[in-house]
């Protein structure tokens, strides 16, 4: 691990009429005992204006904010990523080129993932390897900041979906000592992970309690719709759609969750933003589901004062040009149930978040009381640590770690990944601790990430200046 701050190329790159001109520092390997050097190595880019004495947006080269976005997408392994477009193969621009283009400093960490093994056959990249990969490029860049370009003070993370949990977690548990170990094993340098704002839209998050949350929210709807990905002969992934009916033993969890969630809802002691107690009744009714619904409906609002038509969403109902009421039930079958349940500690194992809690030699494992007591696989448990050490919630109000100011989540409002609930959860509990959070469910907009980088670069502006 070092920094050569003469090891670099001035690039220029035009796409779709756009140019950029930055300086590139690539393959820089964060930590000192790489176990995957390919995936524990960041590249930063410097708007090159800085370099000859010039500002952008009132930024200069040692005030600049650096922008961290990471590509993890489903709990894999994420790359470091260039400035171009984006990784799905649409013809946008990804958040690399346009923060350059803003003028942000920009660091991509390659971040270990869980399908990964060594060539022993030793699996590398399950949890808490994620997290402990992304603090570990953090720390990199607090170690060698008196050398590097930008304020690295004003770091900015950024993620969609298991990435946007990532950011979640990295604004939320700062420097806080269960990663220690595990930083240390890889020899990550000896400085700071904290940051100085998350972005984190559909953070699939709270992964220990998404399936009550799920059932929570889709309880009755017992048609889902979903997408399975597949591989090609090239190795290239592909989608089809999979419709189905759950069985009675989803049934039967669908109807177990959802009767947990109000126990753990009402143990959070969560208040909304006038002090008024979030709680749940026995069948999931109360105060915190008439919050979750005024979500929505502020979702409804903000898009109907953008002039967008709203008229097909039967269940909501619209007064004088305001979102007034809506019916949770109808929207919630009209958004459509995507997971059979249980959503994500899967009775059989085979969920992604199973994967990720695998161990060194164990592909998969439960990480639920409920799923592993009704396993149908003989299931075995993840570490209780580790499973806490993905969640940002048990970070936010422990003393010992040092949560981000500042916050920006989005959650789309036809989001079917994870219950709205996950995300609200999140964004009252930092309020409630002094956070500033930028919180809303953007209208009409399923799981995705990055589609308002104007607003997001903004918000960045505003809480840099
Ligand atoms: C992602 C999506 C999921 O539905 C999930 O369970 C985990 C991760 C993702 O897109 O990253």
């Amino acid at each position: 691990m070092n920094f050569d701050k003469e090891n670099y190329t001035v690039e220029e790159l035009t796409l779709e009429n756009e140019t950029i001109r930055f300086r590139a520092y690539r393959n820089l390997i964060y930590v000192d005992k790489p176990v995957n050097e390919a995936y524990q190595q960041m590249n930063i880019f410097v708007p090159e204006i800085y370099f000859e004495g010039g500002s952008m947006n009132g930024y200069t080269l040692k005030t600049v904010p650096v922008f961290m976005p990471n590509s993890v997408g489903g709990y894999m392994p994420g790359e470091t990523e260039e400035p171009g477009y984006t990784r799905f193969g649409q013809k946008k621009l990804n958040s690399v080129f346009r923060a350059l283009q803003h003028g942000y400093m920009v660091a991509s960490p390659a971040i270990r993932g869980r399908s990964q093994r060594s060539d022993e056959g030793i699996f590398t990249g399950k949890a808490p390897a994620c997290i402990v990969d992304y603090k570990a490029a953090v720390r990199y860049l607090h170690y060698f900041a008196d050398e590097l370009p930008g304020d690295e003070n004003k770091i900015i993370t950024n993620g969609t979906s298991a990435g946007g949990a990532l950011s979640s977690l990295m604004g939320a548990a700062g420097n806080h000592p269960d990663y220690e170990p595990y930083l240390e094993g890889i020899g990550a340098a000896k400085a700071g992970d904290d940051i100085f704002a998350a972005s984190c839209y559909c953070p699939i998050t709270n992964l220990d309690h998404g399936d009550m949350a799920y059932e929570w929210q889709f309880s009755g709807v017992n048609e889902y719709h979903r997408m399975n990905m597949k591989m090609d002969e090239g190795g290239r992934p592909f989608f089809t759609p999979e419709d189905g009916v759950m069985t009675d033993v989803q049934i039967g969890a669908s109807q177990a969750e959802a009767s947990m969630f109000p126990a753990y809802l009402n143990s959070l002691g969560l208040t909304d933003e006038n002090g008024r107690t979030l709680k749940l009744d026995a069948q999931g009714e109360g105060s915190f589901k008439e919050y979750v619904k005024a979500v929505v409906l502020a979702s409804a609002q903000r898009a109907l004062s953008e002039g967008m038509d709203v008229s097909d969403k039967k269940w909501l109902t619209v007064e004088n040009g305001k979102a007034a009421a809506m019916d949770f039930s109808e929207y919630v079958k009209d958004i459509t149930r995507m997971k059979t349940a249980p959503a994500f500690d899967s009775l059989d194992m085979d969920s992604p978040e199973n994967n990720l809690f695998g161990t060194e030699n164990t592909d998969y494992c439960h990480f639920t009381g409920y799923s592993m007591e009704n396993s149908t696989c003989n299931g075995t448990m993840a570490d209780e640590k580790i499973v806490r050490m993905l969640n940002p919630m048990n970070y936010i109000d422990d003393p010992k770690a040092r949560t981000a100011k500042y916050w920006r989540i989005r959650h789309g409002e036809c989001d079917r990944d994870t219950s709205l609930a996950i995300s609200a959860i999140l964004a009252v509990k930092l309020k409630s601790a002094g956070c500033s959070v930028d919180y809303h469910a953007p209208w009409n907009t399923p799981h995705s990430g990055d589609y308002d980088l104007d607003e997001l670069f903004a918000w960045i502006d505003s809480i840099c200046k």
